[in-house]
């Protein structure tokens, strides 16, 4: 068995010979954050993938980010640590749903967050992440906006939005949804509250400051006493990046178990054996490479 050390030193090796780079979320474990190549919130990470120069990208994250580095990115070998890991807001909403809104309104932009499936990205009219929804929803032309499928981004985008009719979907991120109030009420005028918007908006409405995750973490640099309210993946990197300051946790801290499936472990053997390849439909890359695209060149 080999010590974390060995086992950086035969990643590093494995990655050389099989041409591999490693990206990863915030939210991973710590063993992976310290290997990965480059670290990022989802909209650095889709657009770095288009970056890169390497053969086989792994994708350290949820199923929907694996999509859509290989949609973006089809000539590539897309690899995932784990298959399994998925994030279930990606499923909380239908083709069906989306067909319905079209009928109903002329004058609609469909606007898919890119958590998540490929198959709702491909009847969309463009996707947007954390970090620049608002600012791609204000460019559209379009004045209704169907928002999928989180209602708390949607809710948030609504309210930075009055100009546009933002229609809002029930899906959600269970993380972030179930966040408890009083315990963030708590925190309330004593130290900074950093939220990410994926939760409630009686959460959001306690905060000083709501963003991405890369956004949370540049934020955090202006203070020295700090409550961030999101997936607690996100301590690794801030606790490397500001060793002092002073950062409150929840009573309750938020954990992503799907992001936690991933380790050091799985991400070794995926490469050493070139396994878990991401494959999407034909038809359904090509058409959700569209909305992803057009996130790419309005939201950078
Ligand atoms: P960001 O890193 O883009 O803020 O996304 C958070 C998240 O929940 C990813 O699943
Ligand atoms: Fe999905 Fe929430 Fe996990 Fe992010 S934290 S991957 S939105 S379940």
């Amino acid at each position: 068995k080999l010590n974390f050390d060995e086992k950086v030193e035969s990643l590093k090796k494995l990655k050389e010979e099989k041409d591999a780079v490693i990206l990863a979320h915030y939210y991973v474990n710590e063993d992976i954050q310290a290997i990965a190549d480059y670290i990022g919130d989802s909209f650095f990470l889709a657009q770095k993938a288009t970056e890169l120069k390497e053969k086989t990208i792994v994708m350290a994250g949820v199923y929907f980010m694996g999509e859509s580095v290989k949609i973006l990115n089809p000539s590539k070998n897309v690899l995932m640590p784990d298959l399994g890991a998925d994030c279930p807001m990606a499923h909380m909403v239908s083709v069906e749903k989306i067909k319905e809104m079209r009928e109903k309104y002329d004058d609609l932009a469909v606007v898919t967050y890119i958590n998540s499936t490929a198959e709702i990205k491909a009847y969309s009219d463009i996707c947007v992440t954390s970090s620049n929804a608002a600012k791609i929803v204000n460019k559209l032309k379009e004045k209704n906006i169907f928002f999928v499928p989180d209602k708390n981004l949607g809710d948030y985008i609504k309210k930075s939005l009055p100009n546009k009719n933002v229609i809002l979907n029930d899906g959600y991120c269970p993380i972030h949804d179930e966040i408890d109030l009083d315990d963030v009420r708590s925190f309330k005028g004593k130290v900074k509250i950093l939220a990410h918007p994926e939760c409630r908006k009686e959460v959001l409405d306690l905060a000083d400051f709501i963003g991405s995750t890369k956004a949370i973490i540049n934020e955090a640099g202006k203070y020295d006493d700090v409550l961030v309210v999101t997936e607690e993946g996100i301590f690794t990197e801030l606790k490397k990046k500001y060793p002092n300051i002073n950062f409150r946790k929840l009573r309750k801290s938020p954990i992503c178990n799907d992001m936690k499936k991933l380790n050091i472990d799985k991400v070794i053997k995926v490469i050493a054996n070139n396994e878990n390849q991401v494959e999407v439909d034909k038809e359904i890359r090509e058409k959700a490479l569209i909305p992803l695209k057009r996130m790419l060149e309005l939201g950078a």
